[in-house]
């Protein structure tokens, strides 16, 4: 079991890889765009590998096979152990999938709203398949049959892909995931530091401190 950061920030990256909770990260150029504009995308993965540890997702933005065949080259070399090409969903993503998992690549196919896809993409040989929870259900459907289904179907076949759940909206998804079979939840930061909270916690550990201080001595 892992749960991964769905972040580029290296400042949080650090921040929150500090809990030893976390084991991965995953990017996209939409949170890239937000986060980091203007900053070239070289430096900003150095940066996220520099303050993390295991797989980092980098996804191609290109859409011919060998724009995208050439993009994985130039992302892989900046660590082959530890850059996982995020290959998002289509017959050309198979495709080049196809290769780069023969290659030892390590893969992550995106974008996937079903577990039809992620078993296309599980057949192809990805290392992760990440299916988007708030995405789907933003289409007003259940993503937790999705995940299940998938979970079941790729323990059937002992085929290896690992599904990673992303797109979380809200703490409840996380949990969601987790009990229907996701291997690795990637959760905003926002959303992880909210796992840490609770009320009843804060207003225990104020009852302590208060006793404690206010002891006899
Ligand atoms: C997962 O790998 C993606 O980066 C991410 O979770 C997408 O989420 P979104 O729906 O918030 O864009």
């Amino acid at each position: 079991m892992a749960i991964f950061i769905d972040s580029s920030d290296p400042k949080e990256i650090k921040d929150l890889f500090a809990w030893g909770v976390l084991s991965g990260v995953t990017t996209n150029p939409l949170i890239i765009s937000k986060e980091r504009p203007g900053a070239d995308l070289g430096e900003v993965i150095r940066e996220v590998l520099a303050v993390s540890w295991g797989d980092v997702s980098v996804e191609l933005t290109t859409e011919t096979e060998k724009e995208m065949l050439d993009e994985a080259a130039q992302y892989h070399a900046w660590d082959p152990q530890r850059i996982t090409i995020k290959i998002p969903m289509s017959e050309t993503g198979l495709r080049v999938l196809h290769q780069l998992s023969k290659k030892g690549v390590k893969t992550n196919v995106t974008c996937l709203m079903s577990m039809n896809q992620a078993y296309l993409a599980a057949l192809a040989g990805a290392t992760y398949v990440s299916i988007f929870s708030g995405r789907v259900r933003d289409m007003g459907y259940n993503v937790a049959p999705i995940i299940a289904t998938t979970r079941a179907i790729l323990d059937r076949e002992n085929l290896p892909s690992k599904i990673i759940v992303g797109s979380m909206r809200h703490m409840m998804d996380v949990n969601e995931a987790l009990e229907n079979g996701a291997h690795v939840p990637t959760i905003t930061p926002p959303i992880l530091r909210k796992m840490v909270w609770n009320p009843r916690t804060i207003e225990t550990i104020n009852e302590f401190n208060t006793a404690w201080k206010n002891r006899k001595k």
